[in-house]
């Protein structure tokens, strides 16, 4: 009761104490942005095999993000073969709204949207979401301040704090989007805070440092040829931050 209490409201971490502090899970979950994509299932059977806690799949629609990727057909297909792995699907979409049922459908756990084509009709989206047996993550894009999620944190399950533009893999990490996830952390500690982009090797500490828990990465794990060992030290520099509990 008391971390469900804390999950949700604004305690200090000195508030809510190290025991509790420390309960924050590190999870892992590759972008298959940028791998062989007409070997979907190999790719992501791979990418359990090694390490993965889950996949973060990148829906995008041609227009909320210049580029298209896949929808619910594929997620649905993929579903079939990886019966129980925990999906998250990144929505890069105009009308998040409209994909709502498709996905659930499809089988995804968490259904990730952005709010900037949505601002007024956040809570209306969190709402159906959950309705339809999804978890709710929220998502900013690099130019979005906290401020146009904070009035929703209580409705969502996860943030995800964008650490590149969206739309490509392989994009540089912007390391002055740490500053949402300072925040994010110092104010609610229980929170799962996800950050996506240009996360790899050289940009886990900082990722890590400032409080990050869940922990997408795309180029730097598909393409690396020991995928288990990358996925090992995320995990640990991520780990390292929670037992410090600067995070
Ligand atoms: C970007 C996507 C990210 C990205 C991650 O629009 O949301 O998930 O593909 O890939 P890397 O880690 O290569 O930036
Ligand atoms: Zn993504």
């Amino acid at each position: 009761m008391y971390m469900k209490l804390a999950r949700y409201t604004r305690y200090t971490l000195k508030e809510i104490g190290m025991s509790v502090c420390r309960s924050l899970k590190c999870r892992i979950g590759p972008s298959i942005l940028n791998s062989d994509l007409s070997q979907l299932y190999a790719e992501s059977q791979r990418l359990l095999d090694n390490g993965a806690d889950y996949l973060h799949l990148d829906v995008m629609d041609g227009h909320f993000v210049p580029n298209l990727t896949f929808g619910h057909p594929v997620v649905k297909c993929l579903r079939k073969k990886l019966k129980n792995t925990f999906f998250e699907t990144h929505m890069m979409v105009s009308n998040p709204e409209q994909w709502i049922e498709p996905m659930a459908d499809a089988g995804v756990n968490l259904y990730t949207f952005h709010v900037e084509p949505v601002q007024n009709d956040v809570l209306k989206i969190c709402r159906k979401i959950k309705e339809s047996g999804m978890q709710v993550g929220l998502a900013l894009k690099p130019g979005t301040g906290i401020e146009a999620v904070r009035q929703f944190i209580d409705a969502a399950d996860l943030i995800l704090v964008m650490t590149v533009e969206p739309g490509f893999g392989g994009q540089k990490f912007m390391s002055d989007m740490m500053p949402k996830v300072q925040w994010l952390r110092q104010n609610y500690p229980l929170l799962d805070i996800e950050v996506d982009g240009g996360v790899g090797l050289n940009t886990i500490n900082a990722c890590a440092e400032a409080g990050a828990n869940m922990i997408v990465s795309g180029t730097a794990v598909t393409g690396a040829p020991d995928q288990k060992s990358v996925i090992a030290t995320l995990r640990e520099t991520v780990e390292r931050s929670i037992h410090k509990c600067n995070v």
